[in-house]
C-alpha cells in the first residue's frame, strides 16, 4: 500500500486530536516506566479519522508488536484462541469493528481481557472438553465507529477509551502539507488549504483528494498543486465548496425534496436513497451533523436551514422551522 509511506508511525508524527495525543502519551509513558503493559485501549469515531493508524502507534510507543484482525474475520471462538496464543508478552492485538464480533466469540474475549485467560470448548457432544490456558499479558486494542454499538460488558473492560474527532481545517492542512512532502509534491500553502477545506475533517480523504489533485496538475498543469489546480481538480470530482461529496447531497436532498425536510426516520432514508442503513449512520450522517446540515431527533433526521442554503433552496414555511 502507498498509504503506507504517509502514515505517521510515532505519536510525535500524529497531527492533531491533542486531547488524544496528550492522553495516550502520558498512559504509555506511565505503563513503560512501570514496565507494563498498556491497558486495553478503545478507540472510536467515524472512518478515515486513524484508529488504525493510531493501533500502530501505539504498539510502536510501547515498542511491541502488533497483530492485526477485524470483528467479522473472528467467526469462531477458535479464530480468536489463535489469535491469543500467537502474542508474545506485551504485544498489541488489534481488533477493527470490534462492534461485529458475535457473541461467542465476545465470551471468549472477557476472560482474556480480564484475567489473561482463554477458556474454551473444544469438540462436541459427549467427548466435549473445556480447556484453560494462561496468556501473556497483552493489550487488546479495538477499534470502532461509534462507541454506543459495543456490548457494556465488553465496553466496560477497557480502562482507556479515546474519542476521535473530525479535525479542523488548519490540522487537515498540515497533514496535506506533510503528505505532499513526503510524496515528493510540490503544493503551496493556498493548495493544501483547499484540499483540506473540501475533506470532510477527514485524512483518509485528504490525502486521497491530494492524489486525485497531482494526477490534475500533472496532466493540465505543471504538476504543481496551487490554490486554482486544487480548486478546478476538486470541482471535477465534483466535491464542493463545502467538502461535501456525491452521497452527502444525494441525502440531504432527498430529505428535502421528498421528506419535506423531515422528521424522516433512518429506515425510511436508506431504502429512499438506496444505501445500508449503517452507511448513513457510520459515515455520512456525522459529519452532516457536525456541520450543522442535519439534526438527529427523537422523532427521526431532519435537515437545518442551513441545508437549504447550501443549496440554494428556499424552505417552505410550515412551521417546520418554528424558532
Ligand atoms: N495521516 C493521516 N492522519 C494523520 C495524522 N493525524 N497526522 C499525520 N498524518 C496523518
Amino acid at each position: 500500500r502507498v498509504d503506507y509511506a504517509i502514515r505517521p508511525r510515532r505519536l510525535a508524527d500524529y497531527i492533531g486530536q491533542p486531547a488524544v495525543r496528550e492522553q495516550l502519551g502520558i498512559f504509555v509513558d506511565a505503563a513503560r516506566g512501570r514496565g507494563e503493559s498498556l491497558d486495553h485501549t478503545l478507540v472510536f469515531g467515524p472512518p478515515g479519522l486513524g484508529k488504525t493508524t493510531l493501533a500502530n502507534i501505539i504498539a510502536a510507543e510501547m515498542e511491541v508488536d502488533i497483530k492485526s484482525t477485524s470483528g467479522p474475520v473472528l467467526e469462531r471462538p477458535g479464530d480468536l484462541a489463535a489469535m491469543l496464543t500467537s502474542l508474545e508478552p506485551g504485544d498489541v492485538l488489534f481488533i477493527d469493528e470490534i462492534h461485529r464480533l458475535s457473541s461467542t466469540v465476545e465470551e471468549v474475549l472477557y476472560p482474556a481481557m480480564e484475567d489473561f485467560q482463554l477458556d474454551i470448548m473444544i469438540g462436541e457432544g459427549p467427548a466435549a472438553r473445556s480447556i484453560k490456558l494462561d496468556l501473556p499479558r497483552f493489550t487488546l486494542v479495538g477499534a470502532t465507529t461509534r462507541a454506543g454499538l459495543l456490548t457494556s460488558p465488553l465496553r466496560d473492560r477497557f480502562g482507556i477509551v479515546q474519542r476521535l474527532e473530525f479535525y479542523g481545517v488548519e490540522d487537515l492542512t498540515s497533514i496535506v502539507a506533510r503528505s505532499a512532502r513526503l510524496l515528493g509534491l510540490e503544493a503551496d500553502p493556498e493548495g493544501a488549504l483547499e484540499i483540506a477545506r473540501r475533506s470532510r475533517g477527514t485524512p483518509r480523504i485528504a490525502n486521497r483528494l491530494l492524489r486525485r489533485v497531482r494526477d490534475y496538475a500533472q496532466v493540465k498543469g505543471d504538476g504543481r498543486i496551487d490554490l486554482a489546480i486544487a480548486s478546478r481538480a476538486l470541482d471535477m470530482l465534483h466535491v464542493d465548496q463545502h467538502g461535501l461529496d456525491h452521497m452527502d447531497r444525494r441525502l440531504l436532498l432527498m430529505m428535502i425534496e421528498k421528506f419535506d425536510g423531515g422528521p424522516v426516520g433512518v429506515d425510511s432514508l436508506a431504502a429512499a436513497i438506496g444505501e445500508e442503513r449503517d452507511t448513513i449512520e457510520d459515515v455520512l450522517e456525522p459529519y452532516l451533523i457536525q456541520q450543522g446540515f442535519m439534526l438527529r431527533t427523537a422523532r427521526g433526521r431532519m435537515v437545518t436551514r442551513g441545508a437549504y442554503r447550501h443549496f440554494g433552496i428556499e424552505p417552505d414555511d410550515q412551521g417546520v422551522f418554528s424558532d
